[in-house]
């Protein structure tokens, strides 16, 4: 096996996908808290984003637990490293979400959807507090710098060890 199986590398591209759209309404949702003007449609968008992330990463262990995955190519130490990074985004990926239900299950979001009625919702400072809330935001940062990490080895495989890493999460089929 040389390549990724095909909806392995689906998977892949559609998670980076989806996380930057629930990424940027993350931070738009935060920020309209902060001015106190959040609706429950803002909450219902970011978490039905942020729930396929979950059931993406579930399926994609899935598939990959059936398909298997090539074998390493680089040093058995930046193997190891990648292998390390690898566990870590995966990790990441199941508690970001996680921590995001969370916070809708501890604070008043839940009430506020469950009745329809948008005044009950956060305000400013609203999640103050709220550890969950505040380690939501931090593991989405933590994910950002593993993420740079994992691109930064993609792309030194790519063009300075030229070993067509790359290809290894690409549709076409060599
Ligand atoms: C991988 C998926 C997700 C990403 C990348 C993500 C990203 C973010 C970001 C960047 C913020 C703003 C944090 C801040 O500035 O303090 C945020 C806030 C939040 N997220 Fe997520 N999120 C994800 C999944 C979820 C899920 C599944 C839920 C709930 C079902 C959720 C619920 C929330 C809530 C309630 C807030 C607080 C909004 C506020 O401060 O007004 N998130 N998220
Ligand atoms: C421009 C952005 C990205 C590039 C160029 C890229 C590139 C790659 C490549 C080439 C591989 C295969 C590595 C190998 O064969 O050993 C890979 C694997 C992987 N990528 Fe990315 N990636 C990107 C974004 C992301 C993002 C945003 C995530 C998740 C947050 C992610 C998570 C993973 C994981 C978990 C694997 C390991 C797959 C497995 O073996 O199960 N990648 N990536």
């Amino acid at each position: 096996m040389k390549q990724y199986s095909k909806r392995m590398v689906i998977a892949h591209w559609l998670t980076l996908g989806l996380l930057v759209l629930a990424w940027y309404l993350g931070d738009a949702l935060s920020d309209s808290t902060d001015e106190s003007r959040a609706t429950l449609l803002g909450y219902v968008v970011h978490a039905s984003v942020g729930i396929a992330v979950l059931l993406l990463i579930a399926m994609r262990l899935f598939f990959r637990g059936k398909d298997g995955a090539p074998p390493a190519i680089g040093n058995a130490m930046m193997d190891k490293v990648a292998h390390g990074v690898h566990h870590t985004l995966y990790l990441l990926l199941f508690m970001i979400p996680i921590t995001g239900i969370l916070t809708v299950l501890r604070s008043s979001v839940a009430k506020a959807l469950l009745s329809g009625d948008a005044n009950m919702l956060p305000k400013a400072h609203g999640f103050h507090g709220l550890l969950v809330h505040s380690l939501h935001g931090t593991l989405v940062n933590v994910l950002i710098a593993v993420v740079v990490i994992h691109v930064l080895g993609a792309f030194k495989h790519q063009f300075v060890d030229k070993d067509g890493l790359l290809e290894r999460m690409m549709l076409r089929r060599k």
